[in-house]
């Protein structure tokens, strides 16, 4: 990720030395994050069966918040002195959500697996929490907030699967 040289006015943070890493915690995010969003569109075309319709606008709540959040992290990555990437070549080298297979897709299979694909996306970036805390509490909470909003939706997917709370 490309840094802005020469500024004088970055935020400080925690550990400043730390700087590059909390960048590039923010573009693996944001590489997910994009990925997501592009993945939900992909299954809001082909869920079928008899609950297709209600998953089939319920996918666009969820790309929206995934695009919101990828906004949110690439500014922060920003505002921190990088300059994101989140050109589809970048998102596709980088992303680390499983493509989903290009057929139709029965609604409980789109709804497990994209349930699978948001799960694995919130435990990577809980997992990475507390160092980016150690030297940016305020990129922290910018992830703990991409985290609860992955978490919630993982409540959301899995009461449609018809599993308790
Ligand atoms: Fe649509």
């Amino acid at each position: 990720m490309e840094t802005v040289a020469n500024s004088v006015q970055l935020p400080p943070l925690e550990n400043p030395n730390e700087r590059a890493a909390v960048g590039a915690e923010l573009q693996a995010a944001l590489q997910d994050l994009v990925d997501l969003s592009l993945i939900g569109k992909q299954l809001h075309w082909s869920v079928v069966g008899a609950a297709a319709h209600g998953v089939h606008l319920f996918l666009d709540e969820l790309v929206e918040e995934w695009r919101e959040l990828a906004d949110v992290v690439a500014e922060r990555a920003v505002t921190l002195g990088f300059i994101p990437d989140g050109q589809s070549a970048t998102v596709a080298s980088g992303s680390r959500v499983d493509p989903v297979q290009v057929r139709s897709l029965l609604d409980h299979v789109v709804v497990w697996e994209l349930g699978r694909r948001v799960a694995a996306v919130a435990e990577r970036i809980r997992a990475r929490l507390v160092p980016v805390g150690a030297a940016d509490l305020v990129t922290q909470e910018v992830l703990t907030r991409v985290v609860g909003t992955l978490e919630k939706q993982q409540w959301l997917l899995r009461v449609q699967l018809g599993e308790k709370a």
